[in-house]
Parts: C-alpha cells; sequence; structure tokens
C-alpha cells in the first residue's frame, strides 16, 4: 500500500496553496496532490475577472472592516462573519505572496497593483491580470508545487475517501492511464476538488467540475452544509453558457433588454449593472419571463438580454476584456466591439459544501469535528459566502483558506500516526465497481440519461423555485438513479477509459443534485441566491441558520447549525 504524510485530493488554487504552505511549514512532510486532470488544467484556471483584497491602491477610503460587510451582506446575512473577518483581514497579506511567488498582476501607470470594481463591493478592490487571473495565479502555484517537492498523481481519479469511525484513513485511486487501483493511506487527507457546475445543463464550469469531492465526504457520512444555494452567474455567453466575466461589467458594460433599456435601474438602482449576482441574475431572467428578452434576430420575445460594451472602445475592450471578446468572437460570432453579447444566467458556484471550522477541519455534526480530513476552496464550506458569494470573493477564499489549512495540517500531523488500515476490503469493492459496469452490455447510454438528469435539475432547481416543481423534481431523481443501474459501457479496455471515469462522474452528479434539491425543499424562504417563489421573503425568525443535509441511499436527512453573527446585525438588503 502507498502511503504520504499528507494528500490532497486536487490540483486547483486550494489544493495547491494548501501544499506550498504544508511544505513551507516544515519541509520534512511528505505531500502528495491526487488530481483527475493535470493541476494546470483544474477548473481555476479558468477564472477570470479577479481576486479581492483591500491594498488601497485605487480607493484608499477602503478598509477590510467594508469588504466584510459588503460579503456579509451580500451573502444576505448568512456567511459566518468569523470567517468572513478572517477572509478579509488576511487578503492583503496572501496577494502581496502571490506577488513575490511571481504572479503577473495587471499594474497602474505608477507600477502598483491595478484593482477595479466588481458586483456588491463598496469600493474598487478587485485584483486581477485582465480577464485571465486564475491562469496567472496557478501556474505560478503549480511552479512552486514543483520548487517544494510536492508529489502529484495527475490523471488519477479517487474514487473513494476511506473513513472508519470518524476518523479518515486513506483514499482509493484509479489511474486513468492503465486502470490500475491503488489504496493509499495518510496521517491527513484534505479534499480541494471544487465545484459541481455540470449538475446543470449550461454552466461556465469545465468537465470536470462534477462534484466528486462532495459525493464522496457524503458516501462517507459527512453533510453537506448549505446546498440549496447555487450561484447563477448573470453573464453566461448564450446559447454555449461559458462565462462572460462580471469584470466586463466592472470595466463599465451595460446590460440592456430587447428595447434597449439598462433594465437594472428597476431592480438595482443604485448599483445598477454591479449588483450582486443572485439580484442581476434574477433580474435577467424576469425581463426574459416578461417578454424582454432579445431572439437572434434582434427582435423581442427571446431567451437572452445584451451585454453592451460598445461605448467602452476598442483599446479599453483589448486591454482589460480581451479574453472575454475572444470567447464570444470565436463561440458565437460577435465582435464586441461594434455588436452586444447575447448573455444569459449559468451555473457558476457552490454556496455550499463539505462543512468545515476555519482550520478546515471537516465537521461529522454542528457540534462535532472528524478526525484526519479536511476541505477548503469551492468543495468547502466555511461559510464565507452564505447564500450569496460575491464575484472576486472566491478565488480569495482558495488562497486565503488554502494558506490557513495548509498550515493547520502541517501542525495537526506532527502528532498523529499513519492509520492501520485493512485495504483489501477496499480495493476488492473499487474491483468490482468498475467489472460490474464493464460486464454490462446493453442498456442506457451514459450521455442520454445525464442530459436527463441536467435538464430536470435545470427545470426543476434553477433561479426559481417552488414546492411543487422541486418535489417533481426529486421524484423524477428516484426514477433516473433506478436508470443509472442499467448504463452500459462500450468502452470496456483499461487504457485511458473516459467513458468510465464518466459513468462514475454522473453517479456523484446525481448525489450533489439529490442534496440540493433535499436542501432546497426544505428552506422555506427565499435568501441570497434561493429564490422561492412561494415564499418569496427572507425568514430570519425560522431560516437564519445553516443547513446540513445527510445522504443515504435510503433517503436525506436534513438538520441546521447556528450562524455566527459578531459583528453585522442582519438587515434589509438593499442596492
Ligand atoms: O465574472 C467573473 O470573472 C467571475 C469571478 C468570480 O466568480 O469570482
Amino acid at each position: 500500500m502507498r502511503e504520504h504524510d499528507i494528500i490532497i485530493i486536487g490540483g486547483g488554487l486550494a489544493g495547491s496553496r494548501a501544499a506550498v504552505e504544508i511544505k513551507r511549514t516544515n519541509p520534512n512532510l511528505d505531500v502528495a496532490i491526487v488530481a483527475k486532470t493535470h493541476p494546470i488544467r483544474s477548473h481555476s484556471v479558468a477564472a477570470q475577472g479577479g481576486i479581492a483584497a483591500v491594498l488601497k491602491n485605487v480607493d484608499p477610503e477602503d478598509s477590510w472592516e467594508s469588504h466584510a460587510f459588503d460579503t456579509v451582506k451580500g451573502s444576505d446575512y448568512l456567511a459566518d462573519q468569523d470567517a468572513v473577518e478572517i477572509l478579509t483581514k488576511e487578503a492583503p497579506n496572501v496577494i502581496i505572496d502571490l506577488e513575490h511567488m511571481g504572479v503577473l498582476f495587471s499594474r497602474l501607470e505608477d507600477g502598483r497593483i491595478a484593482q477595479r470594481a466588481f458586483g456588491g463591493h463598496a469600493h474598487k478592490r478587485t485584483c486581477y491580470a485582465a480577464d485571465k487571473t486564475g491562469h496567472a495565479i496557478l501556474h505560478e502555484l503549480v511552479n512552486n508545487l514543483r520548487r517544494y517537492g510536492v508529489e502529484i498523481y495527475d490523471e488519477w481519479y479517487v474514487m473513494q475517501l476511506i473513513q472508519e469511525e470518524g476518523s479518515a484513513k486513506g483514499i482509493v485511486m484509479y489511474r486513468i492511464e492503465d486502470g490500475a487501483i491503488e489504496i493509499v493511506r495518510a496521517k491527513a487527507i484534505m479534499l480541494a476538488t471544487g465545484g459541481y457546475g455540470r449538475v446543470f445543463n449550461t454552466t461556465s464550469n469545465d468537465y470536470a467540475s462534477t462534484g466528486d469531492g462532495l459525493a464522496m465526504a457524503a458516501a462517507a457520512g459527512i453533510p453537506l452544509e448549505d446546498m440549496e444555494f447555487v450561484q447563477f452567474h448573470p453573464t453566461g455567453l448564450y446559447p454555449v453558457g461559458v462565462l462572460i466575466s462580471e469584470a466586463v461589467r466592472g470595466e463599465g458594460a451595460y446590460l440592456r433588454n430587447a428595447n434597449g433599456d439598462r433594465f437594472m435601474e428597476n431592480y438595482a438602482p443604485n448599483q445598477m449593472e454591479l449588483a450582486p449576482r443572485d439580484i442581476t441574475s434574477r433580474a435577467i431572467n424576469l425581463e426574459i419571463r416578461a417578454g424582454r428578452g432579445v431572439n437572434s434576430d434582434g427582435s423581442a420575445g427571446g431567451p437572452f438580454v445584451h451585454l453592451d460594451l460598445r461605448h467602452m472602445g476598442k483599446e479599453k475592450i483589448m486591454s482589460r476584456v480581451p479574453f472575454c471578446w475572444e470567447e464570444a468572437h470565436r463561440l458565437v460570432g460577435v465582435d464586441a466591439v461594434h455588436e452586444p453579447m447575447p448573455v444569459r444566467p449559468t451555473a457558476h458556484y457552490s454556496m455550499g459544501g463539505i462543512p468545515v471550522n476555519t482550520d478546515g477541519r471537516v465537521r461529522l455534526s454542528a457540534d462535532s469535528l472528524t478526525e484526519g480530513l479536511f476541505a477548503a476552496g469551492e468543495c468547502a464550506c466555511v461559510s464565507v459566502h452564505g447564500g450569496n458569494r460575491l464575484g472576486s470573493n472566491s478565488l480569495l477564499e482558495c488562497v486565503v483558506y488554502g494558506r490557513r489549512v495548509g498550515a493547520a495540517i502541517a501542525r495537526y500531523v506532527e502528532n498523529r500516526k499513519l492509520p492501520q488500515l485493512d485495504a483489501a476490503p477496499y480495493f476488492n469493492a473499487a474491483t468490482q465497481r468498475v467489472k460490474d459496469l464493464f460486464d454490462r452490455t446493453s442498456g442506457i447510454r451514459i450521455a442520454q440519461l445525464r442530459q436527463e438528469f441536467q435538464d430536470c435539475m435545470t427545470e426543476y432547481c434553477g433561479v426559481f423555485r417552488t414546492e411543487a416543481t422541486m418535489q417533481e423534481g426529486l421524484a423524477k431523481i428516484q426514477q433516473l438513479k433506478a436508470k443509472y443501474d442499467r448504463i452500459y459501457l462500450d468502452d470496456k479496455g483499461d487504457c485511458w477509459n473516459t467513458e468510465l471515469i464518466e459513468a462514475i462522474e454522473l453517479q456523484s452528479l446525481m448525489v450533489v443534485g439529490e442534496m440540493i434539491l433535499a436542501s432546497a425543499i426544505n428552506r422555506k424562504e427565499s435568501r441570497g441566491a434561493h429564490s422561492r417563489e412561494d415564499y418569496p421573503q427572507r425568514d430570519d425568525a425560522n431560516f437564519l441558520k445553516h443547513t446540513l443535509a445527510y445522504y443515504s441511499a435510503a433517503g436525506i436527512d436534513v438538520n441546521w447549525m447556528p450562524v455566527v453573527i459578531d459583528r453585522f446585525e442582519p438587515k434589509e438588503r438593499k442596492y
């Protein structure tokens, strides 16, 4: 059996930053990253618009308290305020540290790091590298993994988290290159597996964002927190759904309906296009519903609205948001210097996830922790985003909490031995799981079932929700789960069997989808991104609390956990 002091599952921003911090804290620790893609191809690389931090380079009036307040207000008061304080206080330091690692941030004339406006932030505090910020940061972090001697198992798929009696002991991993299955034990395991955008049929996320870490944790008996809060980014490029960064609006672009009106005037008269994402996505959907969406021939009644950059001018477009211009040009043939881009909301981010304390220790319940298991980044819920995340706070969460959790893990393993582990039953179960899939010769195609599932989640649990639609969605998912037992693969080989990986990923997606629906049904109020047409008001008296949902094959159990409110009292949210 292989062994390491620490295994990190996921090579994106949170996982890579944690690995670097572990090695900086104790160079003797043996750290491995296991990832189903090469770390540089993690979805973090696609982050565009920026990373928030109070550097005061553009706006000297800014303060960490203001950043914290904007974050808590943006969260619709569901964020844990102790975690937000850490996020916003530590932000400037992590940016300077990234700068020292060599990250090429965009600059002001005087050479300091440039900062731009972003939705829901009262000051210009988002640092950026044009509109390829994730790319700039991840590349330097991955260079540092090499520098510090972190072992990388890239293109290994983790099939199972081994957790016995409340203690994480190891993982089961599958080498995509040749189908080898191995059990690895470790003193500590960190989940940094990112999001689950592929639960929906239109998403800004890459194909690998299938919620594997969440499903693995749920299968090991760990609850998932606040899964009902799914962020739909307002400006997905229509019809493909890829991200057109909020930076485009931060740099001055307008949203217009079929009449050419800047409709945000009616939804957020002060912040306009820079209102938080939950409000802006609802506004776009309401415009489309009211018949003021646009059709491809420019007529009214269509499925998208316009993002208009034309007044910004070519020089600004090409220097500040060149990648967004390129996406629209390449994917839908729109030259944004001369024409508006077609956009509509697209599934983008998970506010909920694996519950952790501010050191990244995974919770087993509201008042108990697992041993040996940590999480950070999008798969975790610490919770700094509550019901709705502000743009440019997610890269920040990855690096602030990646660093913090890395340091905590290095301290934790000092007093921990490698766990005793009988590998045979785990190896046999994983081998049997693959064999069962290979043995079937007919039935349902994976792509067909995945499409039905994604359509179901999109139709029954999208931007707007009701009890009736969600119950219908949940019933449909039960039928789709039964169909999963009839999927079959054409490829029964061991070499690069991506069809097999897709089959396992589909199971993760279905677990995550069911958890989202069950959690959303239980929250009978509207808060942040969870917008219920049958309960349109926020209800602090009954629901100012976190959801903790426990998965089992027999059904999902929903519990609650208190919110930490130690600085900002909940108020009505107006923009
Ligand atoms: O719009 C964007 O560039 C996305 C940023 C974010 O999700 O933080």
